[in-house]
């Protein structure tokens, strides 16, 4: 008898076993469907690995791509007000930057107080925010568009405002009532709890009040959050906070190029906010900011001030071509592929597209202008394979019909970004 349900159970767990086989291999297969073999390699799937695509993500039905919008901390830091998230929304309107897709309007820290009030309930400080949150939801969501805040898996917020910690229930239906769209949940004062026990109980508060607020977890990527947070939240913080200078986000970019295979439709690697527009990079330091973090599928969240951006800086957030490569239904996060010169500063950074297209980025990392190439073995291209390439700064095409190669000279601490449609592929699809 014992034998019997001993055997019985190792069948039913074979059963299981197979079942979960099947379900991940169909997944595989059609995400790479359409993926013509004469023109791929098969070191295509290993170079652009998705064995963890969709299999950690939380589908809440957010995030099928990566966020976009506006968050207050990087440039504004304390000095947030209502009149400020006002004409923030007013801005994201006017100059167009929201109907490129930049809707969500976070509020990060310092918009509360550092004591609850007599009921245990979060306070919006009476100086900045003397209307109080709901109101400012109502004014934003009139313009079509999303209200964001922030609060902390702690006791404190990282600027000692009262934190999250052990009041999620109560929080969470605090937000909602208020109309809010998103939260941003910080890693302060966290009593030395793993982030891992501290930001489920959050989601499941978020998702017993019945709306839908994304939710962005902000645990500095200190305990490698891509191998769980995908369960937990719709974005995770991979890194520490990003700084205004090149040195910064290019650390960035490499820490977070790690987790790329854990990225997809629901949950997203976050290397931290952008900090085009503030000043502390070059014109051509920004634009491969940008791009690269396109490319990661990283979320676009804006950190300057959009009441008063340079020119410049409104033709590096609009444009739609490198837009469309972040926000392409595919949601694969593109990488970097290749490196040489000098301390491996001439890079080659890239990543599927929908259509059986790529994404590729030449980055010139080094401080001297170089003519940076790549081959199609580098991006798992079979080398007689005829590719059309578009240029996304210069937005023309630039090759027809390039074979086995394409290089372009790159200025120092530029990128070129590029669209390959592989010809072959293209007609087949016609
Ligand atoms: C932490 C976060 C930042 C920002 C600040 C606010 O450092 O990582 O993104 O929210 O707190 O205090």
């Amino acid at each position: 008898m014992a034998n019997r349900i001993r055997f019985g159970s190792v069948f039913l767990l074979i059963l299981l076993l197979s079942a979960a086989y099947v379900a991940i291999a169909e997944r595989r297969v059609s995400l790479l469907n359409g993926y013509d073999k004469s023109i791929f390699k098969s070191s295509f799937h290993r170079i652009f690995d998705t064995s963890k695509y969709g299999i950690l993500q939380l589908q809440n039905g957010l995030a099928r791509t990566p966020q976009m919008g506006w968050n207050s901390w990087n440039f504004f830091a304390c000095d947030i007000n209502e009149t400020l998230i006002k004409e923030t929304a007013d801005a994201l309107v006017s100059t167009g930057l929201a109907e490129l897709g930049y809707v969500y309007v976070n509020i990060d820290d310092c918009w509360n107080t550092q004591k609850r009030d007599s009921k245990d309930q979060l306070v919006p400080d009476p100086k900045g925010f003397p209307s109080g949150i709901k109101p400012l939801a109502d004014y934003v969501h009139s313009k079509d568009l999303k209200l964001g805040i922030y609060s902390d898996a702690g006791l404190f917020t990282c600027q000692v405002r009262a934190g999250s910690l052990y009041h999620e229930n109560d929080d969470a239906q605090l937000f909602a009532s208020w109309g809010v769209d998103y939260l941003k949940y910080d890693n302060c004062f966290n009593l030395g709890i793993k982030p891992i026990k501290r930001y489920p109980p959050m989601r499941d508060a978020l998702n017993a009040t019945g709306r839908s607020i994304f939710y962005s977890l902000c645990e500095w990527g200190v305990d490698d959050p891509a191998l769980w947070a995908g369960k937990v939240g719709n974005s995770w913080r991979t890194t520490d906070d990003i700084n205004d200078t090149w040195a910064s986000m290019t650390t960035l970019a490499d820490l977070n190029n790690k987790w790329a295979a854990y990225a997809g439709p629901g949950g997203w690697n976050d290397p931290d906010m952008l900090e085009v527009g503030n000043g502390g990079m070059t014109y051509q330091e920004y634009r491969a900011h940008f791009s690269i973090w396109a490319l990661m599928k990283s979320p676009l969240l804006i950190g300057c001030d959009v009441r008063n951006m340079t020119k410049e800086t409104s033709e590096i957030l609009m444009n739609k071509e490198v837009i469309a490569v972040n926000q392409d239904p595919l949601g694969v996060q593109g990488r970097k592929v290749k490196v040489f010169g000098k301390d491996g500063c001439l890079q080659i950074w890239a990543g599927p597209l929908s259509g059986s297209r790529l994404a590729v980025v030449l980055w010139n990392r080094c401080s001297v202008a170089s003519t940076i190439t790549t081959d199609w073995n580098a991006l798992g291209l079979k080398p007689n394979t005829s590719v059309s390439v578009r240029d996304l700064w210069l937005h023309e095409d630039v090759a027809g019909d390039a074979m086995s190669s394409f290089g372009a000279e790159v200025d120092p601490h530029d990128c070129k970004m590029f669209v390959f449609t592989p010809v072959a592929t293209f007609r087949a699809e016609m």
